[in-house]
């Protein structure tokens, strides 16, 4: 525990001294629990090293690639979606930094940069960077907006999405804290432990991530003051 207490120690210290920088690799809190957001940024630079094309439908298009971990996960929950009579497809991966940003121009020259805040992140901070995000649609209507969270298929990726490893990253309920508005089709891999425990408290990952430090921090200072 002390070993994890550490390294969490040294994910706060360099998160506070770069951003995420070049630190991306060494900011795991677990697995695959990155923290990305406006406040914790990504490099220019970072690009994910293992990227494939996810075997979904959707998943060979230009635009779908995930880190293979997320990619797998993905896998299975299409196949289960499918059994169970749910048609996903997967619209939107691994996103560079240059592409983010071309996504974040349009969208503030269209919107203004306000609205443009509640649903596009600013080049850097965004999940899709990370090759860890996937914005679903469905097979029937590809559109990404408030009726996929109504759906049926939208009502099953939210009941569903954690058995794989995903969590539905941005609610209406949580916009203060992420700073978006509802994205019910944005699902964010985190790993199977840390998606159940994210379901079952039903909060943020900012949350998430500040309660599992604040707890290992205690744990280690304790420890540390015998
Ligand atoms: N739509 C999410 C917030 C993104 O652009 O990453
Ligand atoms: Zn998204």
């Amino acid at each position: 525990m002390i070993a994890k207490a550490v390294s969490l120690l040294a994910v706060f210290l360099s998160l506070s001294q770069a951003g995420l920088n070049a630190y991306v690799e060494q900011t795991s809190l677990g697995g695959m629990l990155y923290l990305v957001n406006r406040r914790y940024v990504l490099s220019r630079q970072y690009e994910p090293p293992d990227l494939v094309a996810p075997r979904v439908s959707g998943g060979d298009k230009a635009g779908t690639l995930l880190r293979q971990e997320a990619a797998l996960a993905l896998e299975e929950l299409f196949t289960e979606a499918s059994a169970q009579g749910y048609e996903l497809v997967a619209s939107s991966g691994y996103r560079s930094y240059k592409k983010q940003a071309t996504i974040w121009d349009n969208k503030v020259k269209q919107a203004g940069r306000r609205k443009a805040a509640l649903y596009v992140a600013p080049p850097g901070a965004s999940e899709h960077q990370l090759g860890l995000a996937m914005d679903l649609a469905r097979k029937s209507n590809g559109h990404l907006n408030a009726a996929f969270g109504k759906s049926e298929e939208g009502r099953w990726v939210a009941d569903n999405a954690h058995r794989f490893g995903y969590i539905v990253r941005y609610r209406e309920k949580w916009t203060e804290i992420t700073g978006y508005a509802d994205e019910p089709w944005h699902i964010r891999y985190v790993g199977k432990e840390h998606a159940q425990a994210i379901h079952e408290l039903d909060i943020p990952l900012e949350t998430y991530v500040q309660q599992l430090s604040a707890a290992a921090f205690g744990e280690y200072l304790s420890e540390d003051g015998r």
